[in-house]
């Protein structure tokens, strides 16, 4: 194909171009960190696996808009402050109280403001001059349009004249990210009963390392009871690792867009349990009890014995189980169940290198003291991987 030769378009000057990156960094960046503050509190299962994926969407996005700040503004990548009309927006989604409340202005207002003013930066930037800002910010609207009309209301619309524009305060201390208090016990659709000991149908042999101890479910009863309790846990996963992010937005980007990654990566996996259970096993998500004690134990430690207890310990110990079940599984003929402890076994790879990533950044960047952090504290656990104390 030939090369043509249109007239280019006057387009945006750079800083006019990193002003309108600026507010969509601070729209986007505001929304992650409540999205994952909201996310544990959304009683529906369709509500939390949407906003997993969204969370992890709107992060890769931060860093391509940063990338592009970067490039734009060498050598800073500093966004500025937003200005006070963007200001007056986010602090109205930071202050909603419910994720009822929150979800009507994050995906009714604050995301159609963003998409047209994407659709204006896309009718007006030069496509030549600007091209890599014309390749990311056609992603970044595909994927805002997705996220709207997966859970927009009906009325969704942008009340805000090209959000692109507004005044950015470059002099301006960074916008501080307002920490919602500490979790009481996650949310679950109403139909799901709720007990202090969850399903007394699981018993310790499912979640032992020892392979002469090991009880891998083959019955379908018993398949039933355990693939209702993964899912719980992975939704279990899933908040945690929203929660971390939330309450650490003084970490770097990067983990964020791990945890990001890790919160979205466990909505999908509770989401296979859920197609799971009435596809192969003739039960339910909310057939059985769940219980909350084994989260608790977790949350209410340090982001370091987080980290250090639930990925460098429980999912790298779940990794030797994973493998263990497919092999039994697939010596049963079951391979549909059998092939989702492959992938589980997969994701759960990065899941516990996100362990020894941000548990050694937390120690100085010393990762032998991590390790040795993580050996001390396994010492306090019953055979399951239970904390025995907090
Ligand atoms: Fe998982
Ligand atoms: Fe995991």
């Amino acid at each position: 194909m030939t090369l043509t030769h249109e007239p280019l378009r006057r387009g945006y000057d750079v800083d006019e171009n990193a002003i309108r990156f600026s507010n969509y960094f601070h729209v986007l960046r505001e929304i992650v960190h409540l999205s994952n503050g909201w996310l544990p509190l959304a009683p529906g299962f369709e509500t939390k696996y949407r906003l997993g994926d969204h969370i992890h969407d709107d992060a890769r996005a931060i860093s391509k808009v940063k990338r592009r700040l970067y490039e734009l503004r060498h050598p800073s990548d500093y966004p500025g402050a937003p200005g006070a009309e963007l200001t007056a927006l986010l602090d109205r989604l930071a202050g909603a109280e419910s994720p009822q409340q929150y979800m009507e202005l994050a995906y009714g207002e604050a995301k159609p403001a963003l998409i047209e003013a994407l659709e204006v930066h896309l009718g007006a930037l030069d496509p030549v001059t600007d091209e890599p800002s014309l390749r990311l910010l056609t992603q970044v609207h595909e994927r805002q349009a997705h996220h709207v009309a997966e859970l927009g209301p009906d009325d969704a619309q942008s009340r805000h004249s090209d959000l692109g524009s507004l005044a950015i305060d470059l002099k301006a201390p960074p916008r501080r990210l307002a920490i919602f208090e500490p979790l009481g016990d996650p949310a679950r659709d109403e139909f799901v009963e709720v007990t202090p000991d969850g399903d007394p149908f699981l018993s310790a042999e499912l979640y032992v390392n020892d392979p002469d101890e090991n009880h891998v479910p083959v019955e379908r009863e018993e398949q039933r009871h355990f693939f209702h309790g993964l899912m719980d846990a992975e939704l279990c996963a899933a908040e945690l690792m929203a929660r971390n992010s939330h309450e650490h937005p003084e970490m770097p980007w990067d983990f964020h867009v791990d945890m990001a990654r890790q919160t979205w990566d466990e909505v999908r996996h509770a989401r296979v349990h859920e197609i799971l259970m009435p596809t192969e096993l003739g039960c339910r998500w909310g057939d059985y009890p769940v219980g909350f004690a084994y989260f608790r134990s977790i949350y209410e430690r340090d982001l370091l014995d987080r980290l250090a207890l639930f990925n460098s310990t429980s999912e790298q110990k779940a990794m030797w189980r994973h493998s263990h079940r497919r092999k039994v599984l697939v010596e049963r003929g079951q391979e549909t169940v059998a092939k989702v402890f492959d992938y589980l076994l997969a994701d759960e790879v990065p899941h516990v290198h996100n362990g020894v990533r941000w548990g050694a950044y937390l120690m100085e960047g010393d990762e032998k003291a991590y390790r040795a952090y993580v050996r001390d504290l396994r010492s306090g656990l019953d055979r399951t991987g239970a904390p025995t104390s907090a």
